[in-house]
């Protein structure tokens, strides 16, 4: 009998035999597979002295898996070490010309996103923000409003990493369009939980990394750009893995690769590189699509059972317009956590709630684990 989600693969979780995890947007919990990646890196290390044609070889085989990941091909995909690192160099190369110097963002966006987008401003671009509705999304039409003809580019979220809200990314990408702007798209909320298509979605930029729902580690990320826009993009923030020639050792001129490459800068973080592999070929083995449909049948469950107990979440309860976390309001969220930790009940928080985040290896039990642990401590719910 071929056994489903999260039988096939729990045991590939060590963490899950003492613990409920549920802080997978946070980090994703560790497998057998990354720890055994971790440990072939080292004995390369160990065997082979410095295997730099073996490490390249594995950083372009990461391209090739974040290019597949996305639909993406492998010249659109720059490998980073972090959303942070990959949007400044974007921005850095992004020419705000033809009266469009303006960048609007949803207020969903993660600080790091806010920071990059604001330090924009001291070359001149306007930043203008869309806030939240009082039902936990950002509204389209308030989008709208926003992205005008002085508009470049349009920073969302698909998945808001405090809320969990699921933004209406296919509609921003048509109203950014229309208007003649660029859509750049964080999903590191979403990415590994929720299949992304950046054919299908249409999307310009998108930006995730692989510590979360695609199981690998902290310190490797990935920026798509789509191809046609890749001449006009010429990065200010760079370094010699840029270059279109990293073996010429060249002082004398800048010359970025034409590919995505051209994101890149330094060293490529190695060791994460062998965790994100692994972490993917597993997300690729389970199937991100499998896992969104197991997710959304445990996030159902959730809110039955927060409804059960009277806990009022804060995400939206449409199915499609929350992802795979859901977030609880507290009054002290970090007793909250703290009490749920000791009952061996692995979450976070952000902004007064706890965060309750859903991956492949949840099971059933997980979710009634959780209900029973948040009504235990339902003095911390607020209500
Ligand atoms: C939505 C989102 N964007 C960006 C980041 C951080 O990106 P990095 O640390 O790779 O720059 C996070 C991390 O939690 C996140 O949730």
């Amino acid at each position: 009998m071929t056994m489903t989600l999260p039988d096939s693969i729990r045991d590939r979780f060590p963490l899950l035999e003492h613990a409920v995890y549920t802080s997978s947007c946070s980090q994703g919990a560790l497998s057998v597979d990354v720890r055994a990646a971790y440990e072939q890196y080292l004995a390369d290390w160990d065997e082979k002295g410095a295997p730099w044609e073996l490490w390249v070889e594995r950083a372009e085989s990461m391209r090739d898996r974040f290019a597949r990941l996305l639909n993406a091909t492998s010249d659109e995909i720059a490998v980073t070490t972090s959303v942070s690192a990959a949007v400044s160099s974007l921005l850095s190369g992004v020419r705000h010309s033809g009266g469009r110097n303006k960048i609007v963002m949803s207020d969903f966006e993660f600080p790091t996103i806010g920071q990059i987008v604001h330090a924009q401003e001291l070359a001149g671009v306007k930043v203008e923000h869309v806030p939240a509705t009082p039902e936990v999304t950002i509204s389209l039409e308030r989008m709208a409003e926003a992205i005008d003809e002085e508009t470049s580019i349009v920073a969302i979220t698909h998945v808001c990493f405090r809320n969990g809200s699921k933004t209406d990314v296919k509609e921003v990408i048509r109203l950014a369009h229309e208007a003649g702007a660029l859509v750049l798209l964080d999903s590191f909320q979403a990415v590994g939980a929720v299949p992304i298509d950046v054919r299908d979605l249409n999307v310009d930029f998108v930006t995730g990394g692989t510590l979360k729902y695609l199981l690998g580690s902290a310190g490797l990320a990935f920026l798509y750009c789509r191809a046609d826009l890749l001449p006009q993009i010429v990065p200010t923030q760079t370094g010699w893995f840029a270059d279109e020639d990293i073996n010429k050792m060249d002082i004398y001129d800048y010359s970025p690769s034409p590919t995505a490459r051209k994101f890149e800068s330094g060293t490529p973080p190695i060791p994460n590189i062998y965790a994100g592999i692994a972490g993917l070929d597993l997300m690729h083995e389970v199937g991100i699509a499998e896992t969104e449909e197991h997710v959304g049948r445990l996030t159902a469950q959730l809110i039955d059972g927060l409804d059960r107990i009277g806990a009022k979440m804060v995400t939206p309860r449409d199915p499609a317009k929350h992802g795979p976390m859901i977030a609880v309001a507290t009054t002290d969220q970090n007793a909250m956590v703290a009490a749920l930790a000791e009952d061996r009940i692995v979450t976070s928080a952000r902004d007064g709630n706890v965060r309750l985040a859903w991956h492949c290896y949840n099971s059933e039990e997980d979710v009634e684990a959780v209900i029973a642990g948040l009504q235990r401590h339902s003095e911390l719910l607020a209500r």
